[in-house]
């Protein structure tokens, strides 16, 4: 058996709660894949997100709604035999911690066991405390997700900033303490004001991980398609683009196209004798 000393420097859950003061800030980026993996670890985040987003950026689909536990688990092993140093979480699918609390435990147990994820991630505020505590007690760390919830699309009927009314603002501190309260390592602040997800981060002694939620958060979150640009389209405000992968790749990709079609692919130095 080995201690985790000061030999190995591997962010833990603990390592990563310690980062509360946001100074500096955490880094966490999503990857799906050993090559989004390897480009996250390279570029040094200290935490890998497999994120349901998986379903949109991979997967080809309108929303997360039709990912599985299987699909992230497909995912998240493939991320986990990459992964070196950051912190790893793994998100629970729509329908995977909804129906009962042994439900809940037993995905929350597939996704840790099948990936060597470290920690799991679910949506939701006060009405999900029960869920959180057992999956707690089965000892997987657990992360909560507030605000622009994915995974509620229907129900909010569409992809909007989320707290800009005070009721609903206020609903959302009180989500963020019952969480805190729980036993939450770390919430993402997804889509909501920047003075909402400062008040929060103020309130509550464990790491905000924004996305969509301003620079207070202690942390920042992007998903790595939107960051390097791999999806033509649109990208939403939020999203600062690092690349244009898209665009850089596909002319790489006609070039071999055009290579091929006119006998200049391949060389004798690409063929064995
Ligand atoms: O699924 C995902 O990628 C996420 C991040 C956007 C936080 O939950």
């Amino acid at each position: 058996m080995k201690f985790n000393d000061s030999g190995n420097s591997r962010v833990t859950v603990p390592a990563f709660m310690r980062r509360k003061s946001g100074d500096p800030p955490l880094v966490v980026l999503t990857a799906y894949d050993a090559a989004t993996a390897a480009l996250a670890e390279a570029g040094g985040v200290d935490c890998i997100l497999v994120g349901d987003s998986l379903g949109m950026v991979v997967l080809g689909y309108e929303n997360t709604l039709s990912v599985t536990v299987d699909d992230m688990i497909h995912h998240a092993a493939a991320v986990g035999r990459i992964r070196q140093r950051a912190l790893l979480v793994v998100d629970m699918p729509w329908l995977s911690y909804h129906i009962s609390v042994e439900e809940a435990v037993r995905n929350a147990a597939r996704l840790i066991q099948e990936t060597g994820a470290d920690a799991v991630k679910l949506e939701g505020g006060s009405e999900r405390v029960g869920v959180i505590e057992a999956i707690l007690n089965a000892e997987i760390p657990v992360m909560g997700h507030l605000g622009l919830t994915p995974q509620s699309v229907l129900k909010m009927g569409g992809y909007k900033v989320q707290g800009r009314k005070d009721s609903r603002a206020e609903r959302l501190v009180d989500d963020a303490g019952a969480l805190q309260e729980a036993g939450v390592f770390g919430m993402v602040l997804e889509g909501i004001p920047v003075a909402l997800a400062d008040r929060i981060t103020a309130a509550v002694q464990v790491p905000t991980i924004g996305i969509g939620a301003g620079p207070g958060c202690d942390g920042q979150v992007l998903v790595i398609h939107d960051l390097l640009g791999l999806l033509p389209g649109k990208v939403p405000k939020f999203v600062r683009q690092y690349a244009d992968a898209h665009t850089d790749l596909t002319a790489a990709v006609s070039t071999w196209v055009g290579d091929v079609r006119a006998g200049r692919f391949p060389t004798d130095e690409e063929s064995y004798s």
